[in-house]
């Protein structure tokens, strides 16, 4: 595995790869890498010929006050999880060589990023964005794949991959969990024992709504009232939002069809969780 950390020879090393004829898989994260991240890159080179992850902790993405700061990091550890996983090219790139003194340009997604998590994080998504649309232009992958966790950001890249034409596929990978159901995510390691116990409510509110549905309730008010019992039962939880929206649109639903997905955003102590399911599947 290589690890390249300056723009350009990461740009022209992807550039020559791409006219020997080979296909170029991409996997975006801010590192501290766990199983969901490994899913991500064990599907990419089952698509590709040559598996590309980029490391890069965005500062644009962060709001004031967020953990930009303290973001956990391991960077002998991730790369030696890359290396094991068959990844070739590991790029690192510095904030000043991404943003550089200047920097002025920014790619912003309307209406997607009005709701939910663009509604509480003001900026968040302008920043990811932003930072995506830069790593495709310098990676030039074939396909990218990007987690259902973060199911805003996947509607909201498919969305600015769609509008700006760019020659990417878009892959969108089931959620990772715990062995006890949490979804899994660098963050995680924020939560003492105690907060971590209750970052299970999370999973549990989800199964309890499927439950109510299967037997036959499907206002989303009924559904969403459900959730809030369940997150208020534990005493350092407190929700930034449930929301039950249409999977496309990230529009609120007043009734769960086909097309429903549950979202939820609930902070356990100063830590943000976020998860959600697709009302038609299975938990
Ligand atoms: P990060 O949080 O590091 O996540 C990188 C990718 O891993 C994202 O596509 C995310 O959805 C996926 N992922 C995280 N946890 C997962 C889980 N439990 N199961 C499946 N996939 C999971 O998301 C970002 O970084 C950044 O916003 C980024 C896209 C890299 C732009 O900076």
């Amino acid at each position: 595995m290589e690890i390249i950390s300056d723009i350009s020879t990461m740009q022209q090393r992807c550039l020559a790869e791409r006219r020997k004829g080979r296909r170029i898989s991409f996997v975006p994260t801010m590192g501290y890498l766990h199983q969901g991240h490994l899913s991500l890159l064990s599907e990419g080179k089952r698509r590709g010929d040559l598996l590309v992850l980029s490391i890069f902790v965005n500062p644009t993405q962060f709001g004031q006050g967020e953990d930009l700061d303290k973001y956990p990091q391991d960077m002998p550890r991730d790369a030696q999880l890359a290396r094991d996983l068959g990844v070739d090219l590991l790029f690192t790139p510095n904030k000043q060589d991404i943003y550089p003194v200047g920097y002025a340009t920014y790619v912003n997604v309307e209406g997607l990023t009005d709701n939910l998590c663009g509604a509480n994080r003001p900026g968040h998504f302008r920043g990811v964005t932003t930072v995506v649309a830069k790593l495709f232009n310098i990676v030039q992958p074939d396909v990218a794949l990007f987690g259902r966790k973060d199911f805003q950001q996947l509607a909201v890249i498919r969305r600015m991959t769609c509008d700006l034409n760019l020659p990417v596929e878009i892959v969108g990978m089931p959620i990772v969990r715990e062995a006890d159901g949490l979804a899994m995510s660098s963050r995680n390691i924020y939560l003492s024992a105690d907060q971590r116990r209750q970052g299970v409510a999370l999973i549990d509110a989800i199964r309890l709504v499927k439950k109510e549905l299967n037997q036959g309730q499907s206002d989303a008010a009924t559904l969403i009232s459900l959730v809030e019992g369940r997150i208020g039962q534990e005493p350092e939880a407190s929700i930034d939002y449930v929301q039950i929206c249409h999977a496309d649109t990230l529009q609120d639903m007043d009734r769960v069809t086909g097309d429903s997905v549950l979202l939820l955003a609930v902070k356990v102590g100063s830590t943000r969780l976020i998860d959600n399911h697709y009302l038609c599947e299975e938990v």
